[in-house]
């Protein structure tokens, strides 16, 4: 049994988190003008842009950013003896249980029957009501027979993996990454974003030869290690480095450690805080079908520390089924003429509704002197890079303003902004989380140069309208200090509501 499903110290609950999305133009319930459909969701206009860079910093960081990693773009609608190899026909379910109490029905793993409570009310499941539930959605394909909408993308990446290696020479050790859609008919979608029926998925399959060790460094981070050994012990989880973590066996791979660590990182070079990661071992009845070994990278979110990311030890699984059921060799040649039939050696696979979470939970700050939310976003993340505003409407300010806007528009997803008080437009672009407001003054058209004003820190520099673009370059990829972007000012705004 899980157990320190402890609170997060709640700066917000999550209902005020979706409430909070809504408003803003995050997120909206699907089709909400009909009542929507439980578990699916709209991304508004400021939600898309955040989700879409968020996609991107994931592709930059493990695709482009290495020289062992490739991408695909499978079908969501495959042939449906994929699923069969795979084993999600036979074993891709949940247990539907109802509760004694709420008579809600809601999903339990298997190992959990007769062990869980209904996480509502807190209601004990009518055992007599447990039944499988097959997770998977099936569709109609023309006149062929049905099909299923695929529950992970992983398993295009296994079918493809010949075809894949050889086109793009890959040679191990080597990764093929895919972001995409996945689909789960859930029996109780909850928590906003964080179970959904329609999601997107940032997987990477990580192929090794099995007599092959990890040839990159595992760094200093340290994280919160909760083993499956300390779950059934009922302790806590301990405070360790990642590679300490391996070298005492309490990781089984360096493989695996390595690629927690660089999971953690992603994070929170984005800027989400490092305490609230920890990293928990699948217990023995918790392993799905495929799984050797499963470590969860988790976070304590506002309703408890849940999975952010499943990494799974996938072993020759799949591709061993895969030649099974396609009679399809999918073993490799090395440069040294052994063939090898390369072993999953760990599977990030992370959902983007839960990243997108995560990035928000971090972000959120009800500003008391402000009195407004600041959303402090990391620029990469951020919807909006820069707003400008003229400071008046005048003619001239105005005329600047928008040269200004529709130059930076070129490159990055910007505003223009003329309506309110220049205070009113400051807070609206705190809570969207836009890092760099620009302003057109009396001065701009003599000087030629704008005051930039920065969300987190409501400081402003002097900046000449020339250098914008590239003064932004800097600020926006985290190359340059706000302080030595300009010449710092006085505030000429009062902050709060004006
Ligand atoms: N290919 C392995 C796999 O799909 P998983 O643990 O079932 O493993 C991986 O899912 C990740 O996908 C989860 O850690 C989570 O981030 C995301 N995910 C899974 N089900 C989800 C759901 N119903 N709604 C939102 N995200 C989900």
């Amino acid at each position: 049994m899980k157990k320190e499903e402890k609170k997060a110290a709640p700066v917000l609950t999550i209902d005020e988190l979706a409430t909070f999305c809504k408003r803003k133009g995050f997120v909206y319930p699907s089709g909400e003008i009909y009542g929507g459909l439980a578990g699916f969701w709209d991304f508004g206009p400021n939600g898309v842009e955040m989700k879409n860079n968020l996609k991107r910093e994931w592709w930059m960081f493990h695709v482009y950013g290495r020289d062992d990693m490739t991408g695909i773009d499978g079908a969501i609608i495959t042939n449906p003896k994929v699923w069969e190899a795979s084993g999600h026909v036979a074993s891709f379910s949940d247990i539907l249980v109802i509760c004694k109490k709420c008579k809600k029905p809601n999903k339990i793993d298997k190992h959990e029957l007769g062990k869980a409570r209904c996480p509502d009310c807190g209601g004990e499941f009518d055992s007599s009501s447990a039944r499988e539930f097959k997770s998977m959605f099936r569709t109609d394909v023309g006149t062929e027979g049905f099909a299923y909408l695929r529950p992970e993308t992983a398993q295009l990446i296994f079918v493809d993996f010949k075809a894949v290696q050889n086109d793009a020479r890959m040679k191990l050790p080597f990764g093929i990454a895919q972001v995409g859609k996945a689909f789960r008919n859930e029996i109780a979608p909850r928590d906003f974003l964080f179970r959904c029926r329609e999601f997107e998925q940032m997987e990477i399959e990580y192929f090794i030869d099995p007599k092959e060790n990890c040839p990159y460094e595992i760094g200093e981070s340290e994280i919160l290690v909760y083993s499956a050994d300390l779950q059934e012990r009922s302790k806590e989880p301990v405070k360790m480095k990642f590679k300490d973590a391996f070298k005492k066996g309490i990781i089984k791979t360096d493989w695996h450690a390595y690629w927690l660590e660089q999971e953690f990182l992603w994070f929170t070079n984005l800027g989400a805080k490092a305490e609230n990661f920890r990293i928990r071992q699948h217990m023995k009845d918790e392993k799905s079908h495929y799984a050797l070994d499963t470590w969860d990278l988790e976070y304590n979110f506002p309703f408890g520390w849940k999975e952010l990311q499943g990494m799974a030890n996938r072993a020759d699984f799949d591709l061993k089924q895969h030649e099974k059921f396609s009679k399809t060799s999918m073993s490799i040649t090395k440069d040294n003429g052994e063939k090898v039939l390369p072993n999953v050696v760990c599977e990030p696979s992370q959902g983007v509704e839960r990243a997108f979470l995560v990035f928000m939970c971090a972000a959120y700050d009800y500003d008391k002197k402000r009195e407004n939310v600041v959303l402090h976003l990391h620029p990469k993340l951020a919807p909006v890079k820069a707003a400008i505003f003229p400071i008046v409407k005048d003619d001239k300010m105005i005329k600047l303003s928008e040269e200004i806007y529709k130059d930076l528009r070129r490159e990055w997803n910007v505003l223009y902004d003329d309506s309110g008080s220049v205070g009113r437009r400051y807070s609206r672009n705190d809570e969207i989380g836009t890092p760099y407001c620009i302003t057109v003054d009396t001065d701009s058209d003599k000087g030629k140069d704008v005051t930039i004003r920065e969300r987190d820190t409501t400081k402003q520099i002097r900046v000449k309208v020339a250098d914008l673009k590239n003064v932004l370059r800097g600020l926006l990829s985290g190359e340059t200090k706000f302080e030595k972007a300009g010449k710092l000012v006085e505030t000429r705004v009062k902050e709060g509501k004006a």
